[in-house]
């Protein structure tokens, strides 16, 4: 492992299946009545989130106190960023009480690189603007083998907004190490412009590609990052691109649903697919805390290679 974690790109097949394994060992102690390990103590972990997060951030949180960390939360709202402080000052500030790891989600593409360069700790992307979100695609790639036993030649397609999601970058490139087959399908208008150097297919017809599915990601609808107009309307982009009942029976009866969350019930997904037992929503969930214990575990108490 390196001493940081900033894109799912970084990790090679070994790291990634180091991480997997490790969570696997560590799930077994969340199945206990007694979940806490003393691996960590005496170490701390800041979670700094200078954007909006349940899952992500409570889930760092319950990682880092099951390995018996000292955690510090901050959040922008409230701190003296809002009084101009820089994000270099803001480091230099938590590096000052001791920080052995920083957990950072920012609204900058870059900004976990950036934080790297002033921090002697290990840094973890919990999500920088677009760019990247590896926890989540490592939790994601743990909860695909959980259900279906290996990822190597699984067909896994990712739908919806990939221009504005740091997901689907991630599992692309995660995917690709691991073995899987990804096809991300979506508007021509939410794909970037990049996505032809991307590890993957791409496809502009949902209803083709979904009978040939071993998982189907949907991703959310970034509305609060869209400066225009990327589609007529919701309603027919929930047609389009919308998992609803009736493509849900085009899949496989194998198959398996997921969304990173949070989500647009009732357009990119429908309620009824989101519950369904062959969804993995709430496992996902579950399976952050552990995943994201195996990457602190890893960092902090591992060993590390520059
Ligand atoms: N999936 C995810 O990152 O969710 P949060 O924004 O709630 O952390």
């Amino acid at each position: 492992m390196k001493r940081h974690l900033i894109s799912a790109g970084d990790l090679t097949k070994d790291d990634a299946l180091l991480i997997l394994d490790t969570a696997e060992e560590l799930a077994r102690v969340s199945e206990r009545s007694i979940k806490k390990l003393p691996t960590l103590r005496g170490r701390t972990v800041v979670n700094l989130f200078f954007e909006d997060s349940t899952r992500t951030r409570i889930s760092f949180e319950a990682a880092a106190k099951r390995l018996s960390a000292d955690v510090i939360n901050f959040s922008a709202k409230g701190s003296s960023v809002s009084k101009g402080e820089s994000l270099k000052d803001t480091a230099l500030t938590l590096e000052a009480m001791g920080a052995d790891a920083v957990v950072i989600r920012h609204g900058a593409s870059g900004a976990p690189h950036r934080l790297a360069n002033w921090v002697r700790g290990s840094v973890v992307n919990a999500g920088d603007g677009t760019h990247e979100h590896p926890t989540q695609a490592l939790l994601d790639a743990f909860s695909m083998r959980r259900r279906l036993g290996g990822l190597e030649g699984r067909k896994v397609t990712i739908v919806g907004d990939v221009l504005h999601s740091r997901v689907a970058r991630s599992n692309v490139l995660l995917l690709a190490t691991l073995g899987a087959e990804v096809t991300l399908v979506a508007p021509p208008t939410l794909l970037p412009v990049s996505v032809g150097t991307w590890p993957c297919e791409v496809s502009y017809d949902l209803d083709a590609v979904l009978p040939k599915s071993d998982v189907v990601m949907m991703l959310r609808v970034q509305k609060e990052r869209m400066n225009a107009a990327y589609f007529p309307s919701e309603r027919e982009y929930s047609r389009r691109y919308g998992l609803d009942r009736d493509r849900f029976a085009k899949m496989p009866d194998d198959a398996i649903v997921m969304h990173p969350g949070p989500m647009n019930r009732g357009m990119e997904i429908a309620a009824e697919v989101a519950d369904s037992p062959r969804s993995t929503i709430v496992e996902q969930v579950a399976n952050g805390v552990t995943i994201r214990m195996a990457v602190l575990y890893l960092l902090l108490g591992g060993e590390i290679s520059q």
